[in-house]
């Protein structure tokens, strides 16, 4: 298990002038996937980019793209962040009333359906989604921005979620706050995808750092 643990680094803390390149970077440090966040100003207060960039990323990786929309509505957008490029494109559960269609439609594309949920959303949420979803994020910071500190406290969640999931093949990801501290905390409680933004763009090496994740939660 501890093995499998994929490293998503997160895009918004890379040099967005040079992007690009920063993607090609984490791709040859070894990063699993490519974590592209995605903010309107509206569901969460902060604005970064949109299906133009995704497109513009896709070329440089051949990684799957991670798009995490912390958008509302996103209903809207699901084809166009498809047709970008994205390869797992995953919705807040708080997002809109209709969060099985919005899994529904993202399936119809062709990509795999994610489902996010905040710091204060409790694990039920997803309860009667399991058979539709390809994975799972818990947020361990509000999301919005890049660099704040990890909520402890959800780790409890993590671990609930895990329960709930059983033997389905949903990947369980951790967004927030992530670091070669805390990391093992949240594997351990079940997470099997790691998020890490500043983390892996704070310092200059990135394979170091990806690799400081792996051997953390190993
Ligand atoms: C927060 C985003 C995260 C964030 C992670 O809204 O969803 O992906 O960029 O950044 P760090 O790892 O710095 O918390
Ligand atoms: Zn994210």
């Amino acid at each position: 298990m501890a093995n499998a643990v994929k490293i998503a680094p997160s895009i918004l803390s890379a040099d967005f002038a040079r992007l690009g390149e920063e993607v090609r970077a984490i791709d040859a440090a070894g990063c699993d996937y490519v974590h592209v966040d995605v903010m309107d100003g509206h569901f969460v207060p902060n604005i970064s980019l949109g299906p133009v960039v995704v497109e513009a990323i896709r070329p440089h990786t051949a990684k799957p793209l991670d798009t995490h929309l912390m958008i509302t509505p996103v209903d809207p957008y699901l084809e166009a962040f498809a047709k970008a490029g994205s390869d797992i494109i995953t919705v807040h559960a708080e997002a809109g009333p209709h969060l099985h269609r919005s899994l529904q439609v993202i399936r119809s594309l062709g990509k795999k359906a994610g489902v996010s949920l905040n710091p204060s959303t409790p694990a039920g949420v997803v309860a009667h989604v399991l058979d539709q979803v390809d994975m799972i994020l818990v947020m361990t910071v509000n999301p919005g921005f890049g660099g704040q500190v990890f909520i402890a406290e959800q780790v409890e969640k993590i671990r609930a979620i895990r329960k709930m999931i059983a033997d389905r093949p949903i990947e369980l990801e951790v967004d927030g706050g992530i670091n070669p501290k805390n990391a093992g905390s949240v594997v351990e409680a079940g997470a099997d995808v790691l998020v890490a933004g500043s983390t892996v763009f704070g310092g200059g090496d990135y394979a170091a750092a990806i690799n400081a994740l792996k051997v953390a939660v190993r």
